[in-house]
């Protein structure tokens, strides 16, 4: 039977030669095709073929399990199989095509209503942000703790936005936040974001909704690290439907979250 501990190593392993092959197209942005998928949703080969590698080797290494990619996610269905691997080829499509370097590779494991790994990877800084459910969070072997801050005044809060809910949707909380003395950061990916959660180099992170490729493996790095969260994939069909978020610091994740509810004022 495989442990966790073998499917992280396959993760990372296979997270660095997707890194790898999504390095090579950002080096050649020029020749990239870039094709919308929705209002300011893009999708380009790398992502596609970068997917198509992880689905590969997963197939390869894991052939009973499940797999639910976002370039793929049109074919995914919820079937019985011991597990499923959760991928994001490429978070932070937007910054990719236009040259900066905040995207990543996402890949969580997720079994009988939990995910038990994840990892995410940032080939431009070689960063292997790695966790097993109850095990801890690494950042290139090394253990990662959430910041020690109990006060959202205390550092910057990552907040993320699609087009999947309403510009209020986010404006409200963002409001609140700011009204708290809080300081807002978004860099274009979310998945890099929850891993700098983690990492305690932001304090918290929300988004009224992500798709679980997005945050499957973020999330389980905050809880990891020490962090909370309001456990975004909580059955099967979440991996489907999506979720909002809320990830943070344990100090000021009950304040946080009472930002984002618009329950700050009876605090
Ligand atoms: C997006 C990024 C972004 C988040 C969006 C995601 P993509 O993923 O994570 O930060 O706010 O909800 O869709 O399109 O770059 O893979
Ligand atoms: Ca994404
Ligand atoms: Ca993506």
């Amino acid at each position: 039977m495989t442990s966790n501990v073998e499917r992280l190593e396959f993760a990372k392993n296979t997270a660095r030669e997707a890194g790898a092959l999504a390095l090579k197209y950002f080096a050649d942005l020029g020749s990239l095709t870039v094709r919308s998928k929705g209002v300011q949703d893009m999708a380009t080969e790398a992502d596609v073929n970068t997917e198509a590698v992880i689905r590969d080797a997963i197939s390869r290494s894991y052939p009973d399990d499940g797999f639910l990619g976002e370039e793929s996610s049109d074919s995914f269905a919820i079937t019985d199989v011991p597990g499923t691997w959760i991928v994001d080829p490429i978070d932070g499509t937007q910054p990719f095509i236009c040259g900066m370097r905040t995207w990543c590779i996402s890949i969580a494991y997720y079994s009988q209503g939990k995910v038990e790994v994840g990892v995410v990877f940032d080939p431009s800084n070689d960063e292997m942000f790695a966790a097993i459910r109850g095990q801890g969070a690494t950042l290139n072997g090394g253990p990662i703790e959430v910041a020690d801050v109990s006060n959202v005044d205390e550092g910057l809060v990552s907040v993320g936005y699609s087009t999947r809910v309403t510009p209020a949707d986010t404006l409200d909380p963002l409001g609140r936040l700011l009204r708290a003395n809080g300081m807002y950061h978004r860099s274009g990916s979310g998945a890099l974001s929850l891993a700098y959660v983690a990492a305690g180099r932001l304090i918290g992170y929300f988004e009224p909704h992500m798709c679980a490729w997005d945050m499957a493996a973020g999330e389980l790095l905050v809880c990891e690290a020490g962090g909370r969260s309001s456990n975004a994939l909580p059955n099967d069909q979440a991996l489907v439907d999506g979720n909002l978020i809320v990830a943070a610091a344990a100090g000021v994740y009950d304040d946080l979250k009472a930002i984002i509810d618009g329950t700050d004022r009876e605090l």
